[in-house]
């Protein structure tokens, strides 16, 4: 059985990252990808050591270093041609892939966002920002969701869903923490079911 190729972009901890290595070295159950390539658009993020730990390959491409989109685009698709990705899983990752990256790779991109899409998604909700709103909106339950990526924000086909409860006294921290636990096991198995 081929494995299938897969780039993880990430921006920040990494966290979702471990999740995928983890499973990939899960030895009752492994995940069945290759990690070929791990690329974030913030110079410091922390996932890139996660990576580097297992020896996996990884790229820093932002505005830092290619200010120009365009630019950023065409490093990226090099790198991921040239590394025969068959998938790329948005882990955390918090820049805006352009048409030309989604159009070359449908329904072959998968993301996972902090909240049960279509509440708390779209322009601007993005890691704390969406758990603030949660809370200010007394919102008694949210989550993660998987989807594939489409040239909108936050707007491509849902794959899976999983929900948490929000309680009274809930803080970002706690809140963004509860969400993160369901969002490992979410990503995991959204990657196992679409990789059989
Ligand atoms: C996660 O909560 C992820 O869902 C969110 O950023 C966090 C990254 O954590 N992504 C988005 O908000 C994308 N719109 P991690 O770096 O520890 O995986």
């Amino acid at each position: 059985m081929k494995l299938k190729r897969v780039a993880v972009l990430i921006s920040g901890g990494g966290s979702n990252l471990q999740a995928l290595l983890d499973a990939v070295e899960d030895k009752d159950d492994p995940l069945l990808i290759e990690i070929e390539t791990v690329v974030s658009n913030r110079k410091e993020a922390y996932g890139l050591k996660r990576a580097q730990l297992k020896d996996i390959e990884t790229h820093y491409i932002g505005k830092g270093n290619y200010p120009d989109l365009a630019e950023r685009d065409e490093v990226l698709l090099a790198i991921l041609k040239e590394k025969n990705i068959d998938l790329i899983i948005l882990a955390g990752y918090l820049g805006i892939l352009s048409e030309t990256v989604v159009s070359e790779y449908p329904n072959q991109i998968v993301n996972i966002h902090p909240s049960l899409i279509p509440k708390y998604c779209g322009k601007g909700f993005y890691g704390h920002h969406v758990h603030e709103a949660v809370i200010k909106n007394n919102e008694k339950m949210t989550g993660a969701t998987t989807h594939y990526v489409d040239s909108g924000i936050d707007t491509g086909e849902i794959i899976a869903q999983m929900e948490v409860p929000v309680y009274k006294g809930d803080t970002v921290k706690t809140l963004s923490e509860r969400v993160l636990e369901i969002e490992h096991l979410l990503l995991v198995e959204t990657i196992r079911k679409i990789c059989v």
